[in-house]
């Protein structure tokens, strides 16, 4: 039997997990599970790139973790593990960028996004960011990537320097693919259609995995629409309706096309309580499941260690390569 092909793929833990974050990444992660051999990450040293308060970062990352586990991962199939629990990372991460150019991650519009937003911290780490991403794909020599449509950039950067490497030492990594969803890879902003949801912006705007189902209808019903009153696919000219005729496609598993037959001349107030019901459907066992793991503070640290030793096991093996390819010194420690 052909062995499983890898995936690997991480969040950051900051604030809380947005629907675009569901439907973009985890929603997927669950999906692929059963097919390839996955490892997923909680991210922390990318969330250091900003300013983290150390007490809510850890407990961030608790909480995204057990959102991996009640979006129903199987850490018995799937690694889930915290970044900075496996030293390689930053290690290849060092490397690698002596295998990137300053030319690619000036053309980054993450960093451009970011370092204008926090303009009183950009800081090497900030511009560095995805060459860690890199080091993460490809440590693990992950064949594919679940990611929102907001990470294609720098998944292509990952590519190029994988690319680049292999051509000087042979074939080192693997040269990953991404997989981004063709209906919801880009769930956008509730009262700004045309802006990607993110955690980032105001309340109003986005739906947390983790929001009580009144705060959702009340959203979703405050969305912003247009005055035409149909309910058809126009991204650039309807984007607020196609934005959620996007979340309901994924969320009911119908197409764009069954959407806009089902609920076009019913008026918008009908089709966005039939957007909450599909939400509040499917956040509502996540949460529930979410409160058990994430008052289990002992299993949590039980599947973190457990992943982080597997996911080492594999890491050090790449990095053994790497460190032989390169030229630095073996050793024993
Ligand atoms: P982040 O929260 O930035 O660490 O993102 C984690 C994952 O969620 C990445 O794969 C992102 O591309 C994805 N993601 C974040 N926001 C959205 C969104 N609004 N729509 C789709 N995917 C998203
Ligand atoms: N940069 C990603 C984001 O903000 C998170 C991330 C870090 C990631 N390393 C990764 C995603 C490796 C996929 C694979 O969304």
């Amino acid at each position: 039997m052909e062995p499983k092909k890898r995936i690997f793929s991480g969040i950051q833990p900051t604030g809380t997990l947005t629907l675009g974050n569901y439907i973009g990444a985890l929603r997927n992660f669950k999906l692929l599970e059963d097919e390839y051999d996955c490892v997923y990450s909680i991210v922390d040293m990318h969330a250091l790139t900003v300013r983290q308060n150390p007490t809510a970062l850890r407990k961030a990352c608790l909480t995204v973790m057990s959102l991996y586990l009640a979006v129903g991962l199987d850490p018995d199939k799937s690694l889930i593990y915290f970044q900075s629990h496996v030293p390689q990372h930053a290690e290849l991460s060092w490397v690698l960028s002596c295998y990137t150019y300053m030319g690619e991650l000036n053309r980054m519009t993450q960093f451009k996004d970011k370092s204008a937003r926090n303009a009183d911290n950009i800081n090497a780490g900030l511009y560095t960011y995805p060459v860690l991403m890199a080091a993460d794909i490809l440590l693990y020599k992950a064949d594919l990537v679940p990611i929102g449509a907001d990470q294609k950039q720098h998944l292509e950067l990952s590519r190029d320097v994988a690319e680049r490497f292999n051509k000087v030492y042979g074939d080192v990594f693997v040269v990953p693919d991404a997989y981004i969803p063709k209906v919801g890879g880009r769930v956008m902003s509730l009262q700004e259609p045309t802006r990607k949801m993110s955690k980032s912006d105001p309340e109003d705007t986005y739906i947390a995995m983790l929001d009580e189902p009144s705060a959702i209808r009340k959203k979703l019903r405050r969305a912003v629409t247009d005055s035409e009153n149909a309910i058809r696919f126009a991204p650039e000219n309807k984007p607020g309706v196609s934005n959620l005729m996007s979340i309901l496609s994924t969320l009911r598993g119908i197409t764009l096309d069954e959407v806009a037959s089902l609920y076009d001349g019913k008026g918008y107030g009908v089709f966005k309580d039939a957007v909450a019901d599909a939400v509040i459907e499917t956040l509502a066992p996540i949460q529930e499941r979410f409160r058990r793991f994430n008052s289990d503070k002992a299993y949590l640290e039980e599947v973190m260690t457990h992943s982080a030793r597997r996911a080492e096991a594999i890491a050090a093996k790449t990095m053994a390569k790497v460190r032989r390819k390169v030229g630095l010194a073996a050793t024993r420690l």
